[in-house]
């Protein structure tokens, strides 16, 4: 496994990091879910990546569970942002929000602290500055080491830079946000702003929620761009995903290596990139991602993915 720093900080974290989105999301996989746990840090993964939403606060459960005795061995990150119980306050980016909420997922993970608190995304109700102090508080008193952002369009993320700046406050170290051969939309204004300003990016989702990690290529659309970027009627896959696909395939087979490994080096061959976060349903999914470590893209093959992946 190969290690990067987390953005400009002092600390190295895995460049593949365990994505917990559905950890627990099937009652009776909890001691799978364990498991895998377990297996990724065998595997040489010490970042793990959860959110208090993720299966109602189950993940961050389990994930404390995998972690007794051996905290110390992970950068342990999470989110706060997203609805969390059916009263008005339980969502947002307050203070009074953020505050409940870092007790709740402390308490859920079994730990005295989080190493990387993010907010999952942006909070048009709250006052910038209301939740960077909340933040900055957290990280004075020791329960968060560092602090992201998820989902942050360039604008907001540089809004809150020159904030933090400004005030003397712990600023966002990272942005997490989807990018993948299939969503470039970052590469614009995002990606350029943290280069210039040392933000690690953490990239979810690299291998397109797994449509570039099946072989043969998947009937239908992802279903997180089938959500998000696509008319919801369409089930099909279209000209360009299907393009991107075969274009994978082609590079895998010349390399010999599973298709999965193309979108990760793909991803990965950004130093801005602090970590691609991967998700596995299976022990075999983990092994076979874990590979892609290391593994470098020539730049013709950068190149040929670039062209047949643009709009
Ligand atoms: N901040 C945010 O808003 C946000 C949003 C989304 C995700 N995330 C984070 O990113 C993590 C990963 O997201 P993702 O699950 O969309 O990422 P992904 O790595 O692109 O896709 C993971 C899925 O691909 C399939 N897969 C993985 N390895 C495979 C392999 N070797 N061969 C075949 N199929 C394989 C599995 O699905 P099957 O069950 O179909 O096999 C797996 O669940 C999440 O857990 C979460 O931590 C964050």
């Amino acid at each position: 496994m190969e290690y990067r720093r987390l953005g400009r900080t002092g600390v190295w974290v895995s460049e593949i990091a365990l994505g917990c989105a559905h950890l627990g999301s099937k009652p009776a996989d909890e001691n799978q879910a364990v498991k895998l746990v377990h297996r990724a840090i065998d595997l040489g993964i010490n970042f793990i990546d959860t959110a208090n939403i993720y299966v109602g606060g189950r993940s961050e459960e389990i994930v404390g569970k995998a972690l007794k005795g051996i905290r110390h061995q992970v950068v342990l990150a999470t989110k706060v942002r997203g609805r969390m119980g059916t009263g008005r306050n339980d969502e947002g980016l307050s203070r009074y929000h953020i505050v409940r909420q870092v007790e709740a997922s402390l308490r859920r993970l079994q730990t005295d602290y989080i190493d990387l608190y993010q907010v999952h995304w942006w909070d048009a109700n709250t006052p910038l500055d209301e939740t960077l102090r909340a933040l900055d508080d957290l990280v004075r008193q020791g329960k968060v080491l560092y602090i992201g952002c998820s989902n942050f369009a360039a604008w907001q993320l540089c809004k809150s830079l020159w904030l933090s700046d400004k005030n003397g406050w712990a600023r966002f170290e990272t942005n997490q946000v989807r990018y993948s051969l299939l969503d470039r939309s970052i590469e614009g204004e995002l990606l350029p702003l943290c280069e210039s300003e040392s933000v690690g990016i953490l990239a979810y989702s690299p291998m397109g929620g797994g449509f570039l990690a099946k072989d043969p290529i998947p009937e239908s659309p992802p279903v997180f761009w089938a959500r998000s970027h696509r008319d919801r009627r369409s089930e099909s896959v279209t000209e360009r995903e299907k393009r991107i696909w075969l274009s994978v395939k082609e590079l895998a087979q010349k390399h010999g290596r599973p298709i999965s490994h193309i979108p990760l080096a793909w991803v990965l061959r950004l130093p801005v990139v602090s970590a691609a976060i991967i998700g596995a349903s299976n022990v075999e999914q983990l092994e076979e991602n874990t590979k892609a470590s290391g593994f470098k893209l020539h730049d013709e093959d950068i190149e040929f993915l670039n062209q047949q992946s643009s709009d």
